[in-house]
């Protein structure tokens, strides 16, 4: 009765976690949660204050497919202040980056179209290619590249129905970025082929200094963009996201936004204005070094516990962690942490297949006092299970 696309679907294991963690909170336990990739903060101040305000004035209709012009014009300045032009027409406010990704694969898959996307990464990605016919080809990416592809891996994995691909820099689970030479590389050879490049940059600003660009729009002007008001921003809930689509693509873009969504949502719309103020940025900014620094206490504490990280992110708020020390698969490993010592961390198997079993991704979106007892927990477990260094 139902389609093929929802029976194909797997549940997220995080999911089940996440439920079990309630469970045990319900009963009074307290859960240590590296499980989840949402902010733990509260959308900044200046943000609510502003979605009220719009509330009040009575914003409540439909608004322009594309977006309210004053936001689309602040996204504008956004990267402008990146020392980047790109014009507000470019820029199509969306339902989160996950509105974005119906818009792009409608856009630019055909029923049997292949578009290549990394393994491990993003799990909805292939729903997104699916949910119109299309076919995700996931190219398994390594440690020893940085869990990126190279050019010779996009090269190897393209094949005659291969329209495109979608790339993650920052990438989730890993955090790490396409390097600038790699990613040049890669939109030169999709663009030979007459194809499209995707890149998703919702951990963008949520950078580490070391990192040689903020966008790829700066070394590429034509790729697709994709970005949401959901990270750096922490708007997850008020599901406002964008892409930058190159000009050609505006009208067909635009047709495609308001049949499938009409608009995206107007309080969020005006809330999210106020998220480019300075009081906001100066919010946000803060919260990206909160973030920083516990990495590195998270870092720190996995690796003084023997686990191995075998590449440091650039970016976003994971740690994808290698346990192969333990000699336990991952789903194991993350059942018997949530179920013994109530810790909840996300399997490998969330983001692919490759090496799924190998790793798992820790979340520090979470206080330091938490990342602190989840580190003595998981020093407890790995006693207890007679697995310590
Ligand atoms: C890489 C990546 N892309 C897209 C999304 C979708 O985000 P949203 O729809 O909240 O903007 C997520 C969410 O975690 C993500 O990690």
């Amino acid at each position: 009765m139902y389609s093929r696309l929802s029976n194909d679907i797997s549940p997220f294991t995080v999911m089940q976690l996440v439920q079990r963690a309630g469970e045990f909170e319900a009963k009074g336990k307290r859960v240590v949660h590296f499980e989840v990739g949402e902010p733990d903060f509260q959308t900044a101040l200046p943000i609510a204050a502003a979605g009220h305000t719009a509330l009040d004035a009575g914003q409540t209709k439909y608004t322009s497919a594309r977006g309210i012009g004053v936001l689309r014009q602040c996204i504008a300045d956004f990267y402008a202040d990146q020392g980047i032009t790109v014009s507000a027409e470019r820029i199509i406010v969306t339902s989160g980056a996950s509105g974005g990704l119906v818009l792009l694969s409608s856009l630019l898959l055909d029923a049997g179209d292949e578009l290549l996307i990394t393994d491990p990464g993003y799990p909805c990605n292939e729903v997104f290619a699916k949910l119109v016919g299309g076919v995700p080809i996931k190219v398994p990416v390594f440690a020893k590249n940085r869990f990126q592809p190279t050019l010779a891996d996009i090269q190897n994995a393209w094949g005659e129905k291969t329209r495109g691909v979608l790339l993650a820099s920052p990438a989730n689970p890993t955090g790490t970025m396409l390097a600038e030479d790699e990613l040049i590389a890669i939109q030169h050879f999709v663009e030979g082929q007459g194809g499209f490049f995707i890149l998703d940059e919702i951990y963008q600003n949520l950078t580490r200094d070391h990192v040689s660009y903020t966008t790829g729009l700066s070394l590429c002007p034509d790729i697709f963009v994709l970005n949401s008001f959901s990270k750096f921003f922490g708007m997850t809930g008020w599901r406002l996201g964008w892409v930058v689509v190159p000009e050609l693509a505006v009208g067909p873009m635009t047709k495609l936004a308001q049949n499938l969504f009409i608009s995206p949502s107007t309080v969020a719309q005006y809330a999210a204005v106020a998220a480019f103020t300075d009081a906001a940025m100066s919010i946000h900014n803060q919260r990206k070094k909160t973030f920083e620094a516990r990495a590195k206490i998270l870092a720190h504490g996995l690796v003084a516990l023997g686990f191995n990280i075998p590449v440091m992110p650039d970016g976003a708020f994971y740690l994808y962690v290698d346990i192969s020390h333990t000699n336990m698969d991952s789903a194991d490993f993350c059942w018997r942490l949530i179920e013994e010592y109530q810790v909840a961390v996300t399997p490998g198997y969330d983001f692919g297949d490759s090496n799924a079993g190998r790793y798992v991704r820790f979340a520090y979106t979470t206080s330091d006092e938490s990342i602190k007892l989840g580190l003595e927990r998981l020093s407890c477990a790995l006693e207890d299970w007679g697995l310590k260094v």
